[in-house]
């Protein structure tokens, strides 16, 4: 790979600022400078320098946003204002939401460039736990906690697999926990309880809880390597 790519993959500077670092001799391979942009380099095995910092690169990355209701997963402007307005510029292109929410779900949203385990995330028979803290419209009775805890139909004769359901802090507030993503499944879930979902949010997604990751709603950030680790081990990579 070209060294000013390196720079610019590791998203350590941009290409141009690559470029021009280079050239300034700011960066060092295995401890010698290198002035050549387009230098070939090993991303596995030579050791890239950058203001006495070892760069590491990794191939795959994996971005959390905390997404506000109002943004749609989707990149057709007419659909509402896309989520990915919210990516830092240099992922915009390069990372894709693994599975959706609706414009107003709020929460913990995904993104990366590991198409494989976003596939691994999202498939039912791997059973990725996804957390929901929902607030209807009524309250939810123990008997409808019995039956969403054990499968509801969803309207179109599709059961619901079996969920975790607790209570929230009133009778109309639940902590959900499914491992499948049916369209509107949450809202549907209630729906065959005769209720209705005024609020709605995702609060964990493969192990990953938005209380433990520190980001403000609209905000977000890369995952390090610890994080990644906890939704890789749900692939077993
Ligand atoms: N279930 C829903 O109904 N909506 C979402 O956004 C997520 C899960």
């Amino acid at each position: 790979m070209r060294l000013d790519k390196f720079l610019s993959e590791t998203n350590t500077l941009t290409r141009s600022e690559a470029k021009a670092a280079i050239k300034k001799g700011q960066v060092f391979v295995n401890g010698s400078v290198n002035k050549d942009p387009g230098a070939n380099i090993s991303e596995t095995t030579d050791e890239i320098r950058f203001q006495n910092r070892v760069i590491e690169y990794r191939k795959f990355l994996y971005f959390v946003l905390n997404k506000p209701a109002g943004y749609v997963v989707s990149e057709n402007e007419e659909d509402g204002e896309p989520v990915s307005k919210l990516l830092p510029e240099e992922y915009k292109s390069r990372l894709k939401p693994v599975g959706r929410l609706d414009k107003n779900t709020s929460g913990l949203l995904l993104f990366t460039n590991d198409g494989e385990t976003a596939h691994i995330l999202l498939s039912p028979k791997n059973h990725v736990e996804k957390t929901y803290l929902v607030k209807c419209e009524k309250d939810v009775s123990d008997e409808d906690i019995r039956r969403l805890s054990e499968g509801v139909n969803l309207g179109d004769g599709e059961i619901s697999l079996p969920a975790k359901v607790k209570r929230g802090e009133d009778e109309t507030e639940l902590y959900l926990t499914i491992h499948e993503g049916k369209y509107h499944q949450v809202k549907r879930m209630m729906v065959a309880t005769c209720n209705k979902v005024i609020f709605l949010k995702r609060i964990s997604f493969g192990g990953l809880a938005l209380e433990n990751l520190s980001i403000e709603e609209g905000e977000g950030r890369l995952l390090n390597s610890e994080e990644a680790d906890i939704l890789l081990a749900k692939g077993i990579k």
